[in-house]
């Protein structure tokens, strides 16, 4: 694999990296993807399980199926495009993941900035006085609720809903001010989180996408990687650790 002169020369001088990830980056850990070959949304009704409307109809079944995501995600580990994305955050003054992903391995593979744009699997709140829950739900009791009498649900975002503010704006904030934004394993096409490829774009980062095939997206990067992001962001933290000097 042969990087580009520009993004040698990028990786040379820049200081502040963005890393927008979607569900590919974590492909490589075992966790199912949503579009594409055997992706999520081929077998089952986003409209039926990410949607609050089938939360207040059947709280049941969305609850068992992110029960089982849940189970999924404690099973998997960090893999190699996690680590190397938190590994830059040694060689860069200022690295932001912002990321569509739930299931928080970015924090596990040590990376500090992200921002979570589609919530986390781990937290759940009361849909009625909004209170946030921790603990570990045990369905055979049934569907979790709080001690105000609201049903709790999981803290990820719904098709329809807004995207938690702060986190949104705190992406679009490091996305207006980077030097390289990196689009690693997303499709691209939801919005708004895809936004922010463009927020970036204006802004003139130098746009690098990482896919094992061409997005709707390719065509407003400077350059696509096709390949996997665990092999394909090691080659590229190896190449800035040349160039900043970095090696031992
Ligand atoms: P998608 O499933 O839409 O896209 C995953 C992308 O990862 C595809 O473009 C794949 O080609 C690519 N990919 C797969 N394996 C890869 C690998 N090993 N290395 C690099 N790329 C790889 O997932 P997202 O773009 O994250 O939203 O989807 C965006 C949102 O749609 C999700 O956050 C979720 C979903 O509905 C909500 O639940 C709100």
């Amino acid at each position: 694999m042969n990087l580009s002169e520009s993004l040698i020369g990028k990786l040379k001088k820049s200081e502040s990296l963005v890393f927008f990830t979607g569900a590919g980056i974590s492909a490589e850990s075992g966790i199912p993807t949503f579009r594409g070959k055997d992706g999520i949304w081929n077998k089952l009704k986003p409209e039926e399980l990410a949607n609050f409307n089938a939360f207040l109809k059947n709280p049941q079944m969305v609850w068992e199926w992110y029960e089982h995501r849940k189970k999924i995600i404690h099973e998997s580990k960090p893999n190699n495009g996690h680590l190397a994305i938190a590994a830059f955050q040694e060689i860069f003054r200022d690295v932001t993941v912002v990321t569509q992903n739930i299931d928080n391995l970015h924090r596990r593979a040590g990376s500090k900035n992200i921002f979570e744009l589609h919530g986390n699997i781990e937290r759940n709140f009361c849909i009625k006085c909004k209170k946030y829950f921790n603990e570990e739900i045990n369905l055979s009791l049934g569907v979790p609720t709080c001690e105000c009498g609201g049903m709790i649900r999981p803290d990820v975002v719904w098709f329809g809903e807004y995207l938690p503010q702060d986190q949104f704006r705190g992406g679009e904030i490091a996305s207006e001010n980077c030097d390289i934004f990196f689009v690693v394993g997303t499709s691209g096409v939801v919005y708004p989180a895809a936004s922010l490829i463009f927020s970036a774009q204006r802004s003139g980062a130098y746009l690098v996408e990482i896919n094992i095939e061409e997005t709707e997206i390719s065509g407003q990067c400077h350059e696509s990687f096709f390949g996997e992001a665990g092999k394909i962001l090691p080659v590229i933290l190896e190449e800035a650790k040349i160039q900043r000097g970095k090696t031992v």
